[in-house]
């Protein structure tokens, strides 16, 4: 009688577990929406740009942007070695709205993959706007083997490409690009090199420091906090 009842059933089981498969399945068929900054934190070297996005929204703005799924972008992330480049205290110095433009000019508003550099023509198109000289002007220049961008002010080398996928393409960048509209007012945007004036590296060495220890100070909270929820 057991075995009959069963065996009557059996189809429905086949049917409910095939059912249940398929449920499990179904994240893998939607894939979880990009995220810029979870991109960026894999790689453990880009946390004054994940800082810098958070700040500015500008990191939401791009997961929108790339989950929405309008035409591409392609994002140059800059390195905290090369952010520690940049004169101490000047990025504190820049207006919210600067912080933006800063960041969106990171941000080309198209995808761009390692090859079509060597055919882009200048200026190319970031979504900090008006790319004619004085205002935010970005230049490809490259050969066989490199890819630099110039800035009017600056020149990053993209030392290689972090993440892409058919949206979004992420390089990293050996230096900060410097818009000419916020950073051609300035006298001095970098820090001086370590073979420098030696008063001038020691402070920026300990300025870096401090920085080192903030970083290292929140990392031991959240690993204090994540002990104690143990
Ligand atoms: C993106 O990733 C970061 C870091 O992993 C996380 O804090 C944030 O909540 C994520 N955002 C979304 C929209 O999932
Ligand atoms: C890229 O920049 C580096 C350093 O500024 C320079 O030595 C190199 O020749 C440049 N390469 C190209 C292709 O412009
Ligand atoms: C960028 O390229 C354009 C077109 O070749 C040129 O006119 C301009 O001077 C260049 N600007 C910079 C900052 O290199």
């Amino acid at each position: 009688m057991m075995k009959q009842l069963l065996l009557s059933f059996s189809p429905l089981l086949v049917f409910l577990l095939h059912c249940t498969t398929t449920v499990a399945q179904s994240p893998a068929t939607s894939p979880a929406p990009t995220n810029i900054t979870a991109i960026l934190e894999k790689s453990g070297k880009f946390s004054t740009l994940v800082w810098l996005l958070g700040n500015t929204q500008v990191g939401d703005r791009i997961n929108t942007q790339i989950n929405k799924g309008n035409k591409g972008l392609t994002l140059f992330a800059p390195t905290d070695a090369a952010f520690s480049r940049l004169k101490s205290g000047i990025l504190n110095s820049l207006s919210d709205q600067q912080k933006v433009q800063l960041m969106l000019f990171h941000i080309l508003t198209s995808f761009i993959s390692l090859s079509q550099f060597q055919a882009v023509s200048n200026p190319l198109h970031t979504q900090a706007g008006e790319n004619s000289n004085g205002h935010f002007p970005l230049n490809v220049t490259s050969s066989a083997k490199q890819v630099n961008i110039t800035t009017g002010i600056d020149t990053a080398n993209v030392a290689k490409s972090i993440y892409t996928d058919s949206q979004i393409a992420v390089y990293e960048v050996d230096n900060v690009l410097l818009p000419l509209e916020i950073f051609r007012h300035l006298s001095s945007v970098f820090a001086p090199s370590p073979e420098g004036p030696p008063s001038r590296a020691s402070v920026d060495t300990s300025s870096a420091m401090g920085l080192m220890i903030r970083h290292a100070a929140v990392w031991l909270g959240v690993a204090a906090i994540a002990a104690f929820s143990l």
